[in-house]
């Protein structure tokens, strides 16, 4: 492990160093701007926005899962309907005896069919989360640990690409998991060098199982952005309850609401805050105030979806080839299976 890393950083570093099996890694980030500088910056700019990664404090991410469980959002249950079907052959693709590093493993829910297909196998099993939220890290740990005493865990919490450094060293194939369409999330550009980082890391032997959504029928990817509970407007609107909360703001939350257009041309559904009257909003330690005419919008996050033969150009350009690929029965989701070329 290198310098940069340190055990036991974490809200309540006691109880994880004493927890047998786990070895507990944070490495603080790095380059990334914090709440104050990212939101203060984006909500300047002429097109304002607020970065994706803020979405996910405590209350978003316990938003976040409740949207997992909404019928119109059909990414969850659909990865999970390929997974219990294909888990086995998953990690049969992979090896007989094989060790599981996930990248954005949040409550590693899915996760556990496959490290369930890899214990049929193999008498114990190293599993390695990688998260940049500490809570989701740690409550998943516990919690695996005492579901499967097989389990020995390597949690780190981290920047994806500053996990990618500090592997732990293994003899044996891993399994590297990138699911949950994570990837629509970032620029279609930085998807494809995050992939080609991966890459860089992985031997002749590892794989990468990659979850994405596909291009489909424009209403059924609107309505999983805008369910009729609401569920993802709060979670879209907590944006503007942690600049109030965190940042004294004064965002009249009733103000705005949230849009989430699919854009069949882009491919990508564009998660915006939109002013519903013209207002001015004052932010604690900024100069002057925020100006929103009705109509105006925040952007907060991008979905990109992708067709079969565009994520398998980009994997190409990332120089990655496709070893194995399973579809749900409406094709509605992929879970595809790669190797370094
Ligand atoms: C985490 N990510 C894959 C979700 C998505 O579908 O882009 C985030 C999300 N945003 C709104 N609903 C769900």
């Amino acid at each position: 492990m290198s310098a940069a890393l340190s055990l036991g950083h974490a809200a309540s570093p006691r109880m994880l160093e004493d927890v047998p099996r786990l070895r507990y890694v944070v490495i603080p980030p790095r380059a990334q701007p914090d709440f104050r500088t990212a939101a203060l910056e984006g909500l300047a700019e002429q097109q304002p926005s607020i970065p994706s990664r803020f979405l996910y404090d405590s209350v978003g991410s316990a938003l976040f899962e409740a949207i997992t469980l909404l019928h119109e959002y059909y990414l969850t249950r659909k990865e999970r309907s390929i997974l219990e079907a294909q888990a086995a052959n998953i990690v049969a693709a992979v090896g007989r005896r094989i060790e599981i590093v996930e990248f954005g493993s949040g409550s590693a829910e899915k996760t556990r069919l496959l490290l369930g297909a890899a214990l049929q196998n193999q008498k114990s099993l190293r599993f390695v989360p990688i998260d940049i939220s500490q809570a989701a890290l740690q409550s998943s740990a516990v919690s695996l640990l005492n579901e499967h005493p097989e389990l020995d865990l390597v949690a780190i919490a981290a920047e994806y690409r500053d996990a990618l450094q500090s592997l732990p060293v293994t003899s044996v194939p891993r399994l590297f998991l990138f699911l949950g369409s994570n990837i629509g999330n970032f620029p279609r550009l930085d998807a494809q060098s995050f992939l080609a980082g991966i890459a860089d890391q992985m031997r002749s032997e590892d794989r990468l199982l990659v979850g994405i959504d596909l291009i489909k029928d424009p209403p059924i990817i609107e309505q999983a952005y805008n369910d009729p509970a609401g569920v993802t407007a709060a979670f879209n609107k907590n944006l503007l309850s942690r600049v109030n909360r965190e940042l004294g703001g004064e965002f009249d939350l009733t103000g705005f609401s949230h849009h989430a257009p699919y854009c069949p041309e882009s491919a990508k559904v564009e998660m915006r805050l939109v002013a519903d009257c013209n207002q001015w909003v004052r932010i604690e330690g900024m100069k002057g105030s925020l100006r929103f005419k009705k109509g105006d919008y925040i952007h907060t996050e991008d979905s990109h979806k992708y067709s079969l033969d565009g994520f398998q150009k980009m994997s190409g350009d990332a120089c990655l080839t496709m070893e194995g690929q399973w579809l749900d029965e409406d094709k509605w989701f992929a879970l595809t299976l790669l190797r370094k070329i």
